[in-house]
């Protein structure tokens, strides 16, 4: 059974999860299947990655073959960025339950601090002012509801995830963010464990095949290499268990059976400190960029608008 990680909701996060961005619908159903058949107990999910009806087809056949119960997995989505309007929330985490076909979700976060129009496409014609607070006070209705049974954040900076925090009633559970080792976050990872925010690592593996990365390939980089021969690992699975060791959990995608297999096999042995410690020498660079988000007529004039990373 995969080790977990304390909510400040008092719940548990499963430090693994399978995450389903850019896994085809035909093709999640059968990842899920054997994901929950290899031991993983979290699926990450998100209406934009247009499969969550898949996705629930799949759970299913999951729950009604018996290989596992709702209660035993651990299922999170967003609140898509044409949705923020604080009266469109309900709508939008509505569908998605049942798109999923489940009566509650364990984790409901804002997909990032961007906001569009109600259904268009991102565009720039299409962009909004987001109002954080606004939106947020909708989610925190959905929390009371218990039908979502915590709520967070997505691509939140340090700047961003603080201003939030001032004016939470319920405070974020999560901030879900890119994090892996080109990415480190190491001002972010204080900053939510200060501040008892868990910070779960979405691209952990570097978002190999992403059509938007084309910078480096954090799999063939010599430092983890090296590691992972010294510790007869795969480099993925060092990246993954560097991810796990800084407390935070990790969401690799694969729609592959024997790569599914291989990213959970990550209990039962770890990175010793000393190896831990050459990780800081790799050069650091945030891969997902978002440029789509910055444009004059969004409020993000600059990536800097939209990170804030001069902050690091
Ligand atoms: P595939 O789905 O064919 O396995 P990330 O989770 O960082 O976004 O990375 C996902 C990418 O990494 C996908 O292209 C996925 O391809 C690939 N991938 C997943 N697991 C492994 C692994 N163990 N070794 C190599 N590549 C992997």
């Amino acid at each position: 059974m995969a080790e977990s990680f304390v909510l400040n909701t008092g719940a548990r996060i499963p430090s693994i999860g399978l995450g389903t961005m850019q896994i085809e619908p035909g093709a999640v159903d059968g990842a899920i299947y054997a994901a929950v058949k290899a031991g993983y107990r979290h699926i990450d999910c998100a209406p934009i990655y247009c499969n969550e009806k898949q996705v629930g087809l799949a759970l299913k056949k999951l729950f009604e073959d018996g290989v596992v119960k709702r209660e035993d997995l651990f299922i999170t989505s967003k609140l898509w960025s044409g949705d923020h309007a604080p009266e469109d929330v309900p709508e939008a985490f509505g569908t998605t339950l049942k798109d999923l076909q489940i009566d509650y979700i364990d984790l409901f976060l804002i997909h990032g601090p961007i906001r569009i129009k109600k259904g268009t496409t991102v565009s720039p014609e299409n962009f909004l002012p987001p109002d954080i607070p606004a939106t947020w006070g909708a989610m925190e209705k959905l929390y009371d509801s218990g039908k979502a049974r915590a709520i967070g954040v997505s691509n939140f900076s340090c700047k961003k995830l603080v201003d939030l925090l001032t004016v939470a009633r319920v405070p974020p559970a999560v901030n879900q963010v890119e994090c892996h080792l080109i990415w480190q976050q190491d001002n972010l990872r204080k900053l939510c464990q200060s501040r008892g925010v868990h910070l779960s690592a979405f691209s952990p593996l570097g978002s190999l095949g992403s059509p938007v990365v084309n910078g480096a390939n954090l799999l063939s980089d010599p430092i983890v290499i090296s590691v992972a021969k010294k510790l007869e690992k795969t480099p993925a699975q060092v990246a993954l268990r560097w991810g796990l060791q800084m407390g935070q959990s990790v969401l690799p995608k694969s729609a592959n059976q024997a790569r599914i297999k291989e990213n959970f096999d990550i209990f039962n042995w770890s990175i010793p400190e000393d190896l831990m410690a050459k990780f800081c020498e790799i050069e650091q660079e945030r891969l997902l960029k978002a440029e789509f988000a910055v444009h004059p007529l969004s409020v993000y004039k600059t990536l800097e608008d939209l990170w804030e990373d001069g902050e690091i």
